[in-house]
């Protein structure tokens, strides 16, 4: 029933995903105009403009995913639109005198592990940050917004003091014994709790860094919240780092769930977003000179996942490599490199024909690791490419070497494409693995609420439902299903946990960059190049690219074509990494 952990597979990975990819079908377009222009890989292409008119096909996903955290939503439901939802696990946190109702269950079971959901957390307040105008335009930012908050306000009250953090609400073996809507569930739900006695700090750190991004995400709209996270991100990470451990050394028993290998790439993750929150000198201190060599695994390119964040670092980290800033020392920027480098060679890892490509991927095309979950680590590696692709592209960076060829930004935003496409059906099963997505989705989503009729009256031994041939009764809605097997095949099978459930801390976020064009005013559907560069006006122009200097993070504060105050600049302001002008130039 899917008790082993690395289970379901991620939705949020593929709206990132998607929203990305907005972008990629202008890029496309670019290039079929102005054959070679840019396309000669050490010619840098122009920097991107606003969101482009909305593809309809990553737009439509985009919309479908972000409902699985709808359907995943424990606590009070608000404005609820899944209508065989409804409220459940109110008392969670009682026992504690706390109110943990909210949060997101972990996948097709009830559970609420705060490390997996704080994971999703960060990756999901990541790509608001970088893809924010995106989702907006796509009229998905609110949604967005509001699952990030459903979890954050899960951990602002999971943290009540400041060596205390609940990181378990329910009881695996008594949740798992059972097959029944969260609705009606009567089980105990037990806490677990770590603190300097019983520490946790992979899961700590998870939280803060997950804290730390969504501070970034609520500043503008909510100074008073986004502070709060900030508070709890600092304390947090100062308990994770303090009293150090594994969650899984402290309670044995996590080890069949989430067993996190190592916690020192937590801390240096939640550092990295720490440091991009505050500015504060001291974390960035923390991540290159005082633990760079020793915890970092430079040069030693891994797989980003729940599990580990060091690939997740080096990419947050090229952010300030590749955008600079003159307070950085040379040691911090020498580290910081390091970081870059080790990305760069993940990302050579991805392209498919670059000398150093994995060979883990299916016929169809696939990054494919494991068995369980397989689709989470093609999305997260897309939303990784993605990302770095469009560092480059706000930098003019022309092209990543891998062992001696170049690949622009458009090949490695190929590669996050080709996942994409991939998983919403473009693979040999002509299956979408995004469940409402499409006109062939996995009908037998391993999912308790999904497989239950919403008026059954199960109790808790509705295994009926588990193993029934039919398809669910209720659809899961941008639920991710676990994914293909090596071989590119897939059995739709309610037991076949391993394929068909879907997890949230996998979710289809690297979707959102996948672009719209409201200054074009477009029909949606029609792929369009990014305003700038097709007005010819960017691409004779060096950005001068300066930090801010009260935020060094998100965003860089972009200047096209002048010096920053200078009155003929003309001032681009880079939604997060892309850059695009907010006066004159597009309409030149
Ligand atoms: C959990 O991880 C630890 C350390 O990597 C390993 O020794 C242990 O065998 C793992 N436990 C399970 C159940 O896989
Ligand atoms: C594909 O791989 C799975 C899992 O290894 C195996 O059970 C199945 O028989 C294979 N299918 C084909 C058509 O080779």
């Amino acid at each position: 029933m899917g008790s082993k952990y690395t289970r379901g597979c991620c939705g949020w990975l593929i709206v990132a995903l998607v929203a990305a990819l907005v972008a990629t079908a202008a890029m496309f377009a670019i290039m079929k105009r102005k054959p070679g222009g840019g396309g000669k890989h050490l010619k840098p292409l122009p920097v991107p403009g606003p969101p482009g008119a909305i593809d309809s096909k990553y737009g439509d996903a985009l919309g479908v995913a972000l409902q699985f955290f709808q359907v995943q939503k424990s606590g009070k439901l608000e404005n609820n639109q899944i209508p065989w939802r409804g409220d459940s696990a109110l008392t969670d946190g009682k026992e504690a005198g706390l109110d943990l109702s909210k949060g997101l269950y972990d996948a097709g079971d009830h559970m609420k592990f705060t490390f997996p959901m704080a994971f999703t957390a960060t990756v999901l307040a990541w790509s608001v940050l970088e893809y924010g105008d995106q989702m907006s335009a796509a009229k998905q930012l609110d949604p967005a917004l509001d699952a990030l908050k459903w979890i954050t306000d899960f951990l602002i009250a999971a943290h009540p003091s400041d060596n205390v953090l609940y990181i378990q609400v329910g009881d695996p073996d008594l949740d798992h014994n059972c097959w029944e809507r969260p609705e009606t569930m009567t089980e105990k739900r037990p806490l677990t709790q770590i603190n300097k006695k019983s520490p946790g700090s992979d899961v700590a750190a998870e939280a803060a860094a997950a804290m730390a991004a969504a501070s970034m995400v609520f500043k503008s709209s909510d100074t008073t919240y986004s502070d709060v996270l900030l508070q709890h991100a600092q304390k947090l990470f100062t308990f994770a780092d303090t009293y150090r451990g594994l969650s899984s050394e402290s309670y044995p028993k996590l080890q069949d769930f989430y067993n996190s290998t190592s916690y020192v790439d937590e801390l240096l993750w939640a550092a990295s977003w720490l440091y991009h929150a505050t500015g504060d000198q001291t974390y960035l201190s923390y991540v290159t000179v005082q633990n760079g060599k020793t915890y970092a695994d430079w040069g030693r390119p891994t797989w980003f996942s729940w599990d580990d964040k060091n690939p997740g670092t080096q990419v947050l980290l090229s952010r300030l490599n590749f955008f600079g800033s003159k307070q950085i020392s040379n040691a911090e920027n020498e580290g910081l490199k390091s970081y870059r480098d080790t990305a760069e060679s993940v990302i050579c890892g991805l392209i498919p024909d670059s000398p150093q490509a994995t060979a883990s991927r299916t016929g169809g095309g696939l990054i494919w690791i494991s068995g369980w979950n397989s689709l989470q680590h093609a999305t997260n590696a897309a939303f990784l490419a993605i990302v770095y692709s469009d560092y480059m592209l706000s930098t003019r960076t022309a092209a990543v070497q891998c062992s001696g060829k170049y690949y622009s930004p458009t090949d490695i935003r190929n590669f996050a494409a080709s996942q994409a496409n991939y998983i919403l059906g473009d693979n040999p099963m002509k299956l979408s693995y995004l469940v409402g997505y499409g006109s062939s989705y996995p009908q037998q989503v391993h999912h308790r609420g999904a497989s239950i009729p919403a008026d059954a009256k199960t109790g808790c031994k509705g295994f009926q439902y588990l193993h029934s041939p039919d398809p669910n009764p209720n659809v899961a809605m941008g639920a991710l299903v676990g994914g293909p097997f090596q071989n590119d095949t897939f059995v739709d099978s309610r037991d076949n946990a391993v394929q068909t459930e879907s997890s949230t801390y996998c979710w289809i976020y690297a979707l959102e960059p996948i672009g719209l064009d409201p200054l074009m005013g477009q029909q949606s559907g029609s792929p369009l190049a990014w305003p700038i560069s097709t007005r010819g006006t960017t691409t004779s122009i060096s950005p001068v690219l300066l930090m801010d200097e009260g935020m060094r993070g998100f965003p860089p504060h972009i200047y096209v074509g002048g010096a920053r105050g200078d009155d003929s600049s003309q001032l681009c302001r880079p939604s997060y990494s892309r850059c695009y002008s907010t006066r004159g130039t597009v309409h030149a």
